[in-house]
């Protein structure tokens, strides 16, 4: 891996560094680039305006690796009332939310995130959209699996997230390429071992290719998560091969990523759903962003060394 991008993920869990970027001037304007303000309503006046573009949405609240019971509560009960405020704007049929599981408790306890899990799906399913589980680092695959699988007893709509460059991920696509299935393909955005996954570029983007054929191939819902145009290009191409029609797979990108590729490809008829993430805890998300790209990070940094 890129030695800049293994320290801005190491930086990711630092305290120390946390407490000085969120204290800088400065800061707020790079935020707001890339997360949708810091309560449900924010999130939702940004939302409106996606979906106005013919965009769908996938919402995300911000936090992980919760380690006390309450902040996972705290968690549910602001996925509840962001369900609920969507339901009544009448957003439902286009936004559905992402959730970590965690956020709902993970570390904590596997049973505890999944009963959380259930509160956010049964909550969901009342307002008539869906959700999707993120994966986060490798250490927690099996176990969100294992959720995924228990939540997909009840609700077979619900989403997963298989990541291109962990070495597992092919067989994990063969299983979850089945009827109804909806899965989120991305590259991966953890610093994760050689052991476990691939570190290279290009072979990530072949694994990347690899999972996309299989499910294109499957009977699932694919959701192509990437901002990469040579991707974009093989998928497209891909699709079609498949014989794919528009709506029965989709792409995703990030808020604040690629917003005209994001436009062009709605306008060509591809559902396109952004995923936007809003609240406090914005983090160890922005740092992933940074990572991902050395340009924003000099954008960041030439915006503290103005506002400082
Ligand atoms: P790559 O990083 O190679 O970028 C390709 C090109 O896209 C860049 O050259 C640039 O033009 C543009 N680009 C990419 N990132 C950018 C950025 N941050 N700012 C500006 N331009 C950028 N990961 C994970 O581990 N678990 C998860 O659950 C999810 N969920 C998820 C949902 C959605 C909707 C998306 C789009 C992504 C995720 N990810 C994720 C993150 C994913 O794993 C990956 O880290 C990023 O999408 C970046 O990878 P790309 O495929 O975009 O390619």
């Amino acid at each position: 891996m890129n030695p800049l991008r293994s320290l801005i993920l190491a930086a990711a869990g630092s305290d120390a560094v946390r407490r000085l970027v969120a204290t800088t001037p400065g800061t707020a304007g790079v935020v707001e680039r890339f997360v949708a303000g810091n309560t449900v309503a924010d999130a939702v006046t940004r939302v409106n305006r996606l979906v106005d573009d013919g965009l769908s949405v996938t919402l995300d609240h911000l936090g992980e690796d919760v380690t006390e019971p309450r902040h996972a509560e705290q968690s549910v009960q602001t996925y509840l009332s962001l369900l609920d405020r969507l339901y009544a704007e009448g957003l439902t049929a286009r936004v559905e939310a992402s959730v970590k599981l965690s956020a709902l408790g993970l570390r904590l306890d596997e049973r505890l995130a999944l009963d959380n899990a259930y509160r956010v799906c049964a909550a969901a399913e009342q307002c008539g959209t869906t959700v999707t589980i993120d994966m986060e680092n490798h250490t927690t695959t099996d176990a969100t699996l294992r959720v995924l699988a228990e939540l997909r007893h009840t609700w077979p709509w619900v989403g997963g997230v298989l990541q291109a460059y962990l070495r597992r991920t092919e067989d994990d696509v063969r299983e979850l390429a089945v009827a109804d299935s909806r899965v989120r393909l991305c590259k991966g955005a953890y610093a994760e071992p050689d052991e476990v996954a691939f570190t290279r570029g290009h072979e990530v983007d072949l694994a990347y290719v690899r999972c996309a054929n299989l499910l294109l191939a499957g009977d699932g819902y694919p959701m192509f998560a990437t901002h990469d145009p040579r991707l974009i290009a093989i998928l497209a191409e891909r699709a079609r091969w498949y014989g794919r029609k528009q709506g029965s797979y989709e792409y995703q990108m990030l808020y604040g990523v690629r917003p005209d590729e994001q436009r062009r490809l709605a306008a060509e008829g591809e559902t396109v759903r952004i995923y936007v993430p809003f609240g406090e805890n914005w983090y160890a998300y922005l740092m992933r962003r940074l990572a991902e790209r050395p340009a924003n990070l000099l954008f960041f940094l030439r915006a503290l060394a103005s506002r400082s």
